[in-house]
């Protein structure tokens, strides 16, 4: 069973998107997937918020549960808010005791330097539970980065892989997403026909399993294929993988 942690070059850029459809084609080949949002912000009081009810809408099991926080910041900053502690060791063994029955797609709140407690950001967190899969013998988790195909993709996904290399997190797969048509995209942005192209030439992404998902849903055939071809790429063993401590 592997972890899956899904990261992104910033917020609205398609973890969920993405999150999801990966979870749809992991069922198409394993018995019990789970998407898991461990943390969400921004939602309505007395509500499910969209990513955890996206993701649960196709999980084959219950996830374990979602912090909801009202206020749209920072998971620590509306923790306090709300009076609540958010304990990343407690994140570690719920995803673990999931992962040892389930392949687990874990959204993830932001980017890897985003505030996931305080003094603890999404990059320690990915670590540590990297050290946790060491300890107990299991396969490493795989980290995948999310990216939205538009002008200026090129610099965040350059200075998310070397925050990740700086970090000592292997990145496994990188996603450029597109969140529209392209014929409505490229009237207003040209970028995106070469963003692509030019991310082949980053050295960071040579052994990095690449993909350019097409606007969608996993019904799609377009996106149904580019999925396949990732998920072969990605889950191939002992492909970059994260780093235990
Ligand atoms: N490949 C895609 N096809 C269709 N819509 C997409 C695609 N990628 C992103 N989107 C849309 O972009 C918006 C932001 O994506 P979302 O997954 O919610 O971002 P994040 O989880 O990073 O905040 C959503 O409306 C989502 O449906
Ligand atoms: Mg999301």
């Amino acid at each position: 069973m592997t972890t899956w942690f899904i990261s992104g070059t910033g917020t609205n850029v398609g973890k969920t998107h993405f999150a999801q459809t990966l979870v749809c084609s992991l069922k198409a080949v394993l018995p019990e997937v789970v998407g898991w949002k461990p943390i969400e912000t921004g939602v309505v009081a007395g509500t499910i918020g969209p990513d955890e009810a996206a993701l649960a809408g196709h999980s084959t099991r219950k996830a374990p549960p979602t912090m909801r926080l009202v206020m749209p910041v920072s998971p620590n900053v509306a923790a306090r808010n709300e009076s609540k502690n958010i304990n990343v060791s407690a994140l570690c063994t719920h995803l673990f005791e999931c992962s040892k029955t389930s392949e687990v797609v874990v959204e993830l709140a932001g980017g890897l330097y985003s505030h996931l407690a305080d003094g603890v950001s999404n990059a320690d967190w990915v670590r540590q539970f990297g050290s946790v899969l060491l300890s107990q013998r299991r396969a490493p988790a795989k980290l995948v980065l999310v990216a939205p195909n538009r002008l200026g993709v090129l610099h965040d996904v350059g200075a998310c892989l070397r925050a990740a290399a700086y970090e000592h997190i292997s990145v496994a797969g990188l996603v450029l997403t597109n969140a529209l048509e392209r014929e409505t995209q490229r009237a207003s942005d040209p970028s995106v026909e070469t963003n692509f192209q030019s991310l082949l030439c980053e050295a960071l992404l040579e052994s990095v399993a690449l993909c350019e998902l097409p606007y969608g849903s996993v019904q799609d055939l377009s996106v149904h294929g580019a999925m396949a071809t990732f998920l072969a790429e990605l889950r191939r063993p002992n492909d970059a993988a994260l780093d235990g401590d």
